[in-house]
C-alpha cells in the first residue's frame, strides 16, 4: 500500500489511501472525503477524477500509449481482427480458434432483426442524422428483446452481448441505406462479420457484391482503432446509464447520443466539413489557422487536441499511414488529404498548438479513409460507434460485474439562498 495522502483545513488534518494501478498510476481516494471532512471535490469536466478502477484499456497521454487488455493498439491493428478485438475487450483475453469461432456463430444465429423494425425506420425522413437513427433504433431494438432489459446474471449478460453485436451492424447498415433510399439488406451470414457489414452497407440490389480485400482490411482496421479508449464522454454515458440497471441496449443508445457531439465523436464528420471548406477556400490553411486561435472565434481545429493526449494520438499515426495506403491502392487521389497533411504540418509547427499540446487525434484522417470508402460524411460518426461497441460493451460488462455503485455527482450550489415565496398579484 503507497503513503497516504495528507489534506490539511482548518487546523486539522484528514488522511486518504493512495491506490496505485498496474501501471504505477497513483489515485486518491476519497471515498471517506465527504464523511470525514464534510467537503466535496469540484472537477468540471472530470479533469483531474478517476471514475473507477478499470483493467480494460491503458492509456498513457504524455507517451502517446494505447492498449487493449494489455496489447498494444499498433499490434492489435496490424495482426488482429475486429471481432477478435471485440472479444478480448469484452472477455478479457484473446480468443483461441475455436472460442472465436463460437463467438462468431452465436453472433449469426442472432443477426436477423424484427421486420417492424423496419416500420421504425420508415418513419425516419431521409434527411434525418443517421446517429439520431442510429441511437432510436437501437433504444427501438429492446421492444423485440425484452429478455435483454433486466439482465444481471453472466448468462443474460452473454445472450444481450451476443444480440446486439449482431444486429448492431444491421442497423448500422441499415441506416446509411435509408438515407441512399437503398432496399434495406440483411448482407450474408458466410462472410466474415466485417466483410458482411460491408456487403449490408454497400450491395446494390441489381449487382453482384464484389469483395475488395483493400477496404475491407482498412474497414477492419479503423474498426480495431476504435474499438475503446477508456472513460471518454460516450463510455462514461454508457458506464453511468448502467449503473442505474438501466438494460445494456439503452445504455449503449446513451452512449451513441454523447459520441455524436462534435466535441467526441461528431468531430470526424466535422473534420470532414472543415477540409472541404478550407478546399473551397482556395487551400488557405492559415485562415483557418488563425480562426482556430483566435480567442473570439468559437472556430477549433476539428481533429487536434485531446483531453488525455498531450502527444500524438498513436491511432493518429496509424490511419495516417493506412490513408496514404488505401488511397494509393484505390488509386484516389484526393486533394483533401493533402490539405489535411498541410494543416498538420503548419499547426505541430505553431507556438499556440505546441504550448497547449495539441495534436492530430483520431478523428482527424478517419473520414478520409471513409470518403475513399464510399462511406458519406453524415455516416462517419455512425462508423466511429460501430467500432466502439465492443468496447461500450466491455465497460458496461465490466461495472456491472463490479456491482459498481448508481453513478450520482454532487455540487455546489451557487443559487438563491432561502427566501419566500410572492404571489402573483405581487410580482
Ligand atoms: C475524441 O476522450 C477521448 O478519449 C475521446 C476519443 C475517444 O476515442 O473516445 O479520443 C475521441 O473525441 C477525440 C477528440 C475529437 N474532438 C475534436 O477533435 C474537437 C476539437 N478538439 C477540442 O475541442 C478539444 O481539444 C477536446 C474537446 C478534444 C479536448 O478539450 P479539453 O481537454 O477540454 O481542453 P480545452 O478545451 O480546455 O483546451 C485547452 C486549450 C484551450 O486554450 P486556452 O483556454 O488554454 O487558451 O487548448 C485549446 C483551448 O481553446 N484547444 C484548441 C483545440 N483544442 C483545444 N484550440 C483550437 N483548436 C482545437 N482543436
Amino acid at each position: 500500500m503507497k503513503d497516504k495522502a495528507i489534506l490539511e483545513y482548518e487546523g486539522k488534518k484528514y488522511e486518504f489511501p493512495v491506490v496505485e494501478g498496474t501501471e504505477q498510476e497513483l489515485a486518491i481516494d476519497i471515498k471517506t472525503l465527504r464523511s470525514s471532512t464534510g467537503m466535496i471535490t469540484l472537477d468540471p469536466g472530470y479533469k483531474n477524477t478517476g471514475s473507477c478502477e478499470s483493467a480494460i484499456t491503458y492509456l498513457d497521454g504524455e507517451k502517446g500509449i494505447l492498449r487493449y487488455r494489455g496489447y498494444r493498439i499498433e499490434e492489435l491493428a496490424e495482426k488482429a481482427d475486429f471481432l477478435e478485438v471485440a472479444y478480448l475487450l469484452i472477455f478479457g483475453e484473446l480468443p483461441n480458434k475455436e472460442e472465436l469461432n463460437q463467438f462468431h456463430e452465436d453472433i449469426r444465429q442472432e443477426s436477423h432483426v424484427d421486420e417492424e423494425m423496419k416500420k421504425i425506420l420508415d418513419a425516419f425522413p431521409k434527411s434525418a442524422h443517421p446517429m439520431g437513427v442510429l441511437s432510436s433504433l437501437t433504444s427501438a431494438l429492446i421492444a423485440f428483446n425484452p429478455s435483454s432489459v433486466n439482465i444481471s446474471s453472466e448468462k443474460e449478460m452473454y445472450h444481450a452481448i451476443i444480440r446486439i453485436m449482431a444486429k448492431f451492424p444491421v442497423l448500422v447498415a441499415w441506416t446509411m441505406r435509408k438515407q441512399k433510399g437503398l432496399p434495406l439488406d440483411y448482407g450474408d451470414d458466410s462472410l466474415g462479420y466485417v466483410e458482411n457489414l460491408h456487403k449490408m452497407m454497400f450491395k446494390r440490389p441489381n449487382k453482384d457484391y464484389v469483395k475488395n480485400k483493400i477496404v475491407i482490411d482498412a474497414l477492419d482496421q479503423l474498426l480495431i482503432l476504435h474499438a475503446d479508449h477508456e472513460q471518454n464522454c460516450s463510455t462514461s454515458t454508457v458506464r453511468i446509464t448502467g449503473s442505474s440497471h438501466a438494460g445494456l441496449f439503452v445504455s449503449l443508445s446513451a452512449g451513441i447520443s454523447a459520441l455524436w457531439g462534435p466535441l467526441h465523436g461528431g468531430a470526424n464528420q466535422a473534420v470532414l466539413e472543415m477540409l472541404e471548406a478550407i478546399e473551397a477556400d482556395g487551400g488557405d490553411t492559415q485562415k483557418y489557422m488563425n480562426k482556430a486561435k483566435d480567442k473570439e472565434d468559437p472556430f477549433r481545429l476539428m481533429g487536434f487536441g485531446h483531453r488525455v493526449y498531450k502527444n500524438f494520438d498513436p491511432r493518429a499515426k496509424i490511419i495516417k499511414k493506412a490513408a496514404d495506403e488505401v488511397l494509393g491502392d484505390l488509386g484516389i487521389d484526393d486533394p483533401i488529404l493533402s490539405i489535411a497533411k498541410g494543416l498538420e504540418k503548419v499547426a505541430l509547427e505553431d507556438p499556440y498548438f505546441v504550448e497547449r499540446k495539441l495534436y492530430p487525434n483520431v478523428d482527424f484522417y478517419s473520414g478520409i479513409i471513409y470518403r475513399a470508402l464510399g462511406i458519406p460524411t453524415e455516416m462517419f460518426t455512425v462508423m466511429f460507434a460501430m467500432g466502439r461497441l465492443p468496447g461500450w460493451i466491455a465497460q458496461w460488462r465490466e461495472m456491472r460485474l463490479r456491482g459498481e455503485p448508481i453513478g450520482r455527482p454532487r455540487q455546489v450550489y451557487i443559487g438563491e439562498n432561502e427566501r419566500p415565496f410572492v404571489p402573483l398579484k405581487k410580482r
